[in-house]
């Protein structure tokens, strides 16, 4: 089946900006906000929302406030309500905060692993272990996330095999199912994204396996189309299209929710999301923030809005 044509079929939109977007805001964002949007969120109707990070609040002091964040939420029944977590520390916090799920992170690249964990590979793979062993004990849901899948800003291209290796060693050795690859830099291109789902479909079932872009070379969305066509449901992207890693350099925006829902809805997609109520919400967030975004939906409307003729200019 194309991948332009939806043909009504359902893909999930899940909503990282509170965790992936606000990790690189300079400022911090007062906790009530972070609150108030998250209830926000959940009323556009998006079904997974990563809430925040129980990592060191010294390497991200903008999400020191997690246990707030989860504490002030209102849960609705059948929304997932997850946070990124790095070590067991992370998992203990996690579970008495009672997030749902958690999104254990780990790089692909051994370079930036040290750069973001400050451990090698293979000790960031143990803390994981641990973790996930924890998280069954508390009957949590567990994703992982391999940063960096699609490329590094430190080494370059990574090899297939080695993206290969970790998911199955996520998979067989810390019995976790649900994986993201995560293009953390922007490095991913429709054929490689093909390429790369192509190779880890066999052993993840669409069901588990979760594509994460950021749109640092513009090509975020055309690496989605490339991903539906390679069988992926399951998208990460950030309101109003904010985020990047702090310790990857050159790191910028995760795709945009609003503007990867209203692609996806013009194509035929079903998304479950209000996306005139999302896109307002862009538009506070944005106030909020006092910067612009990248988001372009929530300049421009969506593709059929009629503007006054008489309030523009000649056309370029
Ligand atoms: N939550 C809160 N505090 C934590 C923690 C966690 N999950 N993990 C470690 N700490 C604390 C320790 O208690 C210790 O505190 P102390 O100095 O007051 O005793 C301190 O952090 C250092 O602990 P250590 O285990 O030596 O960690 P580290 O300094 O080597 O840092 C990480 C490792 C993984 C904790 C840290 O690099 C981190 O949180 N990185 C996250 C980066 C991130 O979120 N990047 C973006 C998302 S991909
Ligand atoms: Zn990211």
């Amino acid at each position: 089946m194309s991948p332009w044509c939806g043909q009504g079929r359902e893909i999930h939109v899940q909503e990282v900006a509170l965790r992936d977007g606000l990790q690189s805001e300079v400022g911090f964002v007062p906790t009530e906000e972070k609150i108030k949007l998250v209830d926000q969120l959940t009323a556009c109707g998006l079904k997974k929302i990563e809430v925040s990070s129980f990592v060191s609040p010294r390497a991200v002091p903008q999400l020191a406030d997690a246990e707030a964040v989860f504490q002030g939420i209102t849960r609705r029944p059948g929304v997932i309500y997850a946070a990124l977590v790095p070590n067991v520390r992370g998992m203990e916090r996690a579970i008495a905060a009672r997030a749902d799920e958690v999104n254990l992170v780990m790089s692909a690249s051994e370079s930036h692993n040290r750069a973001n964990l400050r451990r090698s590979g293979d000790a960031s793979f143990q803390a994981i272990k641990e973790a996930a062993a924890l998280a069954a004990t508390a009957g949590m849901r567990v994703a992982a996330s391999l940063s960096c899948s699609f490329g590094c800003p430190f080494e370059g291209e990574i090899p297939a095999a080695t993206i290969l290796l970790w998911c199955r060693r996520l998979q067989e050795e810390a019995g976790i199912h649900s994986i993201s690859l995560c293009d953390t830099t922007g490095m991913a291109y429709p054929a490689l994204v093909h390429e790369l789902v192509g190779l880890v479909r066999p052993s993840s079932p669409e069901a588990n396996l979760t594509l994460h872009f950021h749109n640092t070379r513009g090509l975020g969305l055309a690496n989605v189309f490339a991903g539906i066509d390679a069988g992926v449901l399951h998208f990460d992207a950030a309101l109003a299209g904010i985020g990047g890693c702090p310790y990857a350099p050159g790191a910028t925006g995760n795709i945009c929710t609003e503007d990867l829902i209203h692609a996806l809805e013009v194509s035929g997609y079903r998304c479950g999301v209000d996306l005139d109520a999302l896109i307002a919400t862009a538009g506070d967030f944005e106030k909020l923030l006092g910067h612009a975004t990248p988001g372009q939906v929530m300049k421009a409307g969506r593709r059929l809005r009629g503007h006054r003729a008489d309030q523009h200019g000649p056309a370029a």
